[in-house]
């Protein structure tokens, strides 16, 4: 059956991980629901020359940050889970914190409360030890800490193979095989 993933995108460095995240999903075969914070969305343009327009066309569904009317703000919409790809620490805080004050954050919010998979993939460094505690608190609520962290052991040799890596993984949580190096 086809898988239906929540892609939201915060206003991290790296945000090309949440623009390869809707291409890799949709060639995958998934459906992807996408919300992008208003910080995201210059970051976007920042980093990628992308506009948000642009990345709507990547998505099966885009909803504005602040429409709380939206299917994805119900737990009654199924999903099959959530990925925050870039997460900033502010996303990060205001789920643990159970702050509902964006569309993002009520998704999330959601996942947790219906027990679905919530993947974040938090983008800060050094970490602070308000960001850790906030990362014990989603993991003990549910939530799936996967940092962009890169792996050595596949011989990367391009950003590329570094940001399929980082994907693999997450659609690993999802039970989506994207067919990326493995250890063998
Ligand atoms: C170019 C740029 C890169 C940023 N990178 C990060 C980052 O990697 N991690 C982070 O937590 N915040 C980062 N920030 C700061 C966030 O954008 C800021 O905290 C913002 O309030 C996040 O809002 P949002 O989570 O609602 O998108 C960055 C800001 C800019 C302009």
């Amino acid at each position: 059956m086809q898988k239906r993933i929540i892609v939201g995108i915060s206003g991290a460095s790296c945000i090309c991980l949440g623009v390869r995240m809707l291409e890799t999903l949709r060639k995958a075969g998934a459906e992807t629901h996408m919300v992008v914070t208003e910080t995201a969305k210059r970051v976007l343009k920042e980093e990628t020359g992308l506009s948000y327009g642009e990345a709507e066309k990547l998505a099966d569904k885009s909803y504005d940050s602040h429409d709380f009317f939206a299917a994805i703000a119900s737990g009654s919409f199924r999903t099959d889970g959530m990925v925050v790809v870039p997460c900033s620490m502010k996303t990060l805080g205001g789920i643990a914190s159970g702050n509902s004050s964006n569309l993002l954050l009520r998704a999330a919010d959601v996942m947790l409360k219906e027990r679905r998979r919530l993947v974040l993939v938090v983008r800060e460094t050094p970490l602070n030890l308000i960001h850790i505690r906030n990362m014990e608190t989603a993991a003990l609520a549910g939530a799936v800490i996967l940092p962009p962290m890169p792996a050595c052991y596949t011989k990367p040799e391009t950003i590329d193979d570094l940001v399929t890596h980082v994907l693999g993984k997450v659609c690993d949580q999802f039970g989506i095989d994207i067919g990326y190096k493995r250890w063998e």
